[in-house]
């Protein structure tokens, strides 16, 4: 089977430190969940970093230190993967959904402007497959009404814009460890910012709601354990030092398959500005009258996994029966796009010779 993606990640490259760690005894709050917020601030540039246990739980301790709740309204982009509208939920605030761009996938500034009211207490903006295009555009409308803008930067670590990486441009930017990310430690996240006030608050949040004194602890807030065990973060350490290498094989690997599918139709997610994309999956729009869900299946058929983009949130049944707020732009997304398999050795023209049987 030619898979989706494989972790760069190998036993090797963590023997010694897991080694270590074992003989230790120290499975959490030791040396290496202290260095791997430090080596995540200086390959960002943030100001600070803290790891949690995923990117939902990230989101939701940021919408938690803004103390939205009940009837406050987030605004949330359409095209992305549900834990993006759960957070919200999950905290009792009503997502608003905003329609994307049909080019880059991202939230479009002219929806965020229109779905604002005096509910709305903050934008959850999402990286569509590690894009972040489009974000500076949409943080400054909200400096203009002055919104908290979290990034759901859950597929986008490596990314930048104009040279500055993602974690330095939203109040609070959310990264994610899952396996189909290009830094997985398994299951785990981070939250970063440069605001002091958001980073002591963090702080405290995820340390159980305390701080740490003379001889014990103070409870200053209530909080949570979203720690990142000690093997994790080994994990997370060794895959940064080699994360802009992978980006850079990955843009390559587009490239090929952009060069044999443009021309078949396929439409590849486009970036605006100055960016270096991650290419945390590559996408396309498939051809006008060819179904996503029928060259999936047929690419199964052949040994090849692939999936769809991801999902319209809108659109999804939990949200469509509780709001009915169906976003165009997203639905046409999630029935018209397509995941291809992408890695540094991954036979492109053999894909792609299945891929013109299937349609052609
Ligand atoms: C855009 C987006 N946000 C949030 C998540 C949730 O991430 P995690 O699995 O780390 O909680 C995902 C996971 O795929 C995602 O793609």
């Amino acid at each position: 089977m030619i898979r989706l993606i494989k972790p760069y990640i190998s036993f090797e490259e963590v023997e010694i430190e897991f080694k270590q760690i074992f003989e230790s005894g120290i499975f959490t709050k030791g040396e290496y969940s202290r260095l791997f917020p430090e080596e995540l601030k200086r390959y960002t540039g943030a100001k600070h970093a803290y790891l949690t246990t995923s990117a939902t739980t990230a989101l939701t301790t940021c919408l938690k230190l803004l103390h939205i709740g009940s009837g406050d309204e987030v605004i949330v982009s359409d095209f992305s993967f549900p834990a993006s509208a759960n957070v919200i939920e999950d905290v009792g605030a009503r997502p608003v959904f905003a329609d994307v761009s049909l080019d880059t996938f991202n939230m479009l500034p002219e929806e965020l402007e229109r779905k604002i009211t005096n509910k709305t207490k903050a934008v959850i903006f999402v990286d569509a497959f590690g894009n972040p295009s489009g974000i500076l555009e949409i943080k400054t409308i909200c400096q203009k009404y002055n919104l908290p803008l979290i990034e759901d930067a859950a597929c986008a670590i490596g990314s930048s814009i104009d040279g500055i990486k993602v974690g330095n441009i939203a109040d609070l930017t959310c990264f994610s460890f899952h396996p189909r990310k290009l830094l997985t430690t398994g299951e785990g996240g981070a939250v970063l910012t440069n605001n002091e006030e958001y980073a002591q608050k963090l702080q405290v949040k995820l340390n159980h709601g305390a701080i740490a004194r003379e001889g014990g602890l103070d409870f200053l807030d209530y909080g949570y354990n979203y720690r990142l065990p000690e093997l994790q973060c080994v994990m997370g350490i060794v895959q940064l030092k080699k994360l802009d290498e992978i980006i850079r094989a990955r843009n390559e690997v587009k490239n090929r398959y952009c060069k044999i599918l443009e021309p078949l139709g396929f439409i590849s997610q486009k970036v605006s500005g100055i960016i270096i994309h991650n290419i945390q999956s590559i996408v396309f729009k498939v051809p006008a009258g060819q179904g996503s869900s029928d060259i999936i299946s047929r690419l199964k058929e052949e040994n090849i996994e692939a999936t769809i983009g991801t999902y319209s949130l809108s659109y999804c049944k939990y949200y469509r029966d509780k709001y009915n707020d169906a976003q165009r732009n997203g639905k046409l997304l999630f029935e018209n796009t397509v995941t291809l398999p992408c890695y540094e050795d991954i036979e492109v023209e053999n894909v792609c010779n299945k891929i013109k049987k299937i349609i052609l």
